[in-house]
């Protein structure tokens, strides 16, 4: 029998780190072609994932430019999925999350008659524009997809409420399968500064801001927020790895620089960062991505944003939303970093979203798609 050819399609950051594990699942499977078609919506943050999981793309469409808008990037991956379909004749093409890299690979899918497997399928927050644009495009690719992979039972029921109820699975989320690669207790930063850092003596606070639906006002609070922190508790060290997009870059560099316990860095590879949270004291971030590391290595996570569609770590009591307005944000990291029982309240260990087998899992829900294997059972908590 022919192997299935699965397409797996990303371009920036998180969508890497979460795939990297799957597409070498699959590439372990007899009866599977993995193949890797990468957008490059990210260049240098794409391909410093690619170096940590040793990945080589079999496809770079290589679409990204300096201040690229949401059209440029749509358009550009459209067109480019045309010749990576064409060459590569995928019988299944695999999509993640909610950037624009997911819908145009999704939709050009579409165009080609190819069958649609979305991993991480069903967070919603219902709110249209936040975050913006990632809420309308994981559901527009809800209405292409053809296999739905959802990290929680809690995601499978957005699907269910919205109709989608056929092939529907629970894996738990690939970026567990990611943590475990990644972190050891041994572990040596590569980066001079996080070995130096005083993880004993001081506090170390975590922190990572990127989305557009904060650019202006809630970023330049946000901001504000963290150099009060920091000016207010010379206990703490903040480490702030800088998302490489230039709003971000300025609005980050104006408000923290020269303040002498924040550290402003570039971004952090994937494996630096996650043995960073391991060691860490606290986590403040509006990435979703933070959201789900963090709990499983038992950190408190304040996120820096009015909603969440990852509502599971909220419920289990180590993840609170902070919002967006300085005053909030001061207090609650205030609360954390002066009353140990607070802290203590949040920082448990806990995995709502995967066991570290979503990957097997996926892999077995396609080959039961294809007819080639048995359908594995849920993950659950
Ligand atoms: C994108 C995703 C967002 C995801 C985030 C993860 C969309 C619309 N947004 O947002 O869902 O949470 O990635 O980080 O898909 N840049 C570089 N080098 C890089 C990466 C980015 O220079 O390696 C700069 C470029 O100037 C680029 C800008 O950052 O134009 C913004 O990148 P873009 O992918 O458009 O948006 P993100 O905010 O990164
Ligand atoms: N990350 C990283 N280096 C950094 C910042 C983040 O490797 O400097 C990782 C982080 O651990 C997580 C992913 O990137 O796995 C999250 O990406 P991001 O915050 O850019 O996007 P989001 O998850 O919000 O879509």
């Amino acid at each position: 029998m022919e192997k299935l050819r699965v397409m797996s399609v990303f371009g920036t950051r998180p969508e890497a780190i979460k795939m990297a594990p799957l597409v070498k699942e699959l590439a372990s499977r007899e009866d599977i072609q993995s193949i890797c078609c990468v957008t490059a919506q990210h260049r240098e943050m794409l391909d410093s994932v690619l170096e940590v999981f040793a990945l080589k793309p079999d496809w770079d469409l290589d679409i990204m430019t300096p201040r690229q808008t949401l059209s440029t990037i749509t358009s550009k991956c459209l067109t480019g999925m045309d010749g990576a379909i064409e060459a590569l004749k995928p019988d299944m093409i695999l999509v993640h999350g909610d950037t624009s890299t997911t819908f145009a690979g999704a939709l050009s899918a579409f165009y080609h008659k190819v069958p649609v497997g979305h991993v991480e399928a069903g967070l919603r927050t219902y709110d249209k524009y936040s975050p913006y644009p990632e809420e309308m495009n994981r559901k527009l690719v809800t209405a292409i997809a053809d296999l739905y992979f959802c990290p929680t039972e809690n995601n499978r029921e957005n699907l269910r409420r919205e109709g989608v109820t056929e092939g529907v699975f629970v894996t738990g989320n690939t970026v567990i399968d990611a943590l475990r690669t990644t972190v050891r207790k041994d572990y040596t930063f590569t980066t001079k500064e996080l070995n130096e850092l005083p993880y004993d003596s001081k506090k170390i606070v975590l922190v990572t801001c990127h989305r557009r639906e904060n650019y202006g006002q809630p970023m330049e609070e946000i901001m504000s927020a963290l150099a009060d922190i920091a000016r207010t508790h010379s206990d703490v060290e903040l480490v702030y790895p800088v998302h490489l997009s230039p709003v971000v870059q300025e609005v980050a560099h104006r408000h923290l620089d020269r303040i002498p316990n924040v550290h402003l860095i570039a971004p952090l590879a994937a494996d630096e960062m996650h043995n960073l949270m391991a060691r860490c004291y606290l986590v403040m971030t509006d990435s979703g991505g933070l959201q789900e590391e963090a709990p499983a290595l038992g950190k408190p996570v304040l996120v820096l944003r009015r909603e969440t569609e990852r509502p599971e770590a909220v419920a289990a009591g180590t993840v609170k939303l902070a919002g967006v307005k300085q005053k909030d944000i001061t207090a609650m990291a205030r609360e954390l970093l002066t009353d140990g029982n607070a802290y203590a309240a949040m920082a448990h260990a806990v995995n709502p979203y995967g066991d570290g087998q979503a990957c097997r899992r996926i892999a077995d829900a396609i080959l039961w798609h294809f007819g080639r294997g048995e359908k594995p059972s849920d993950f659950r908590t």
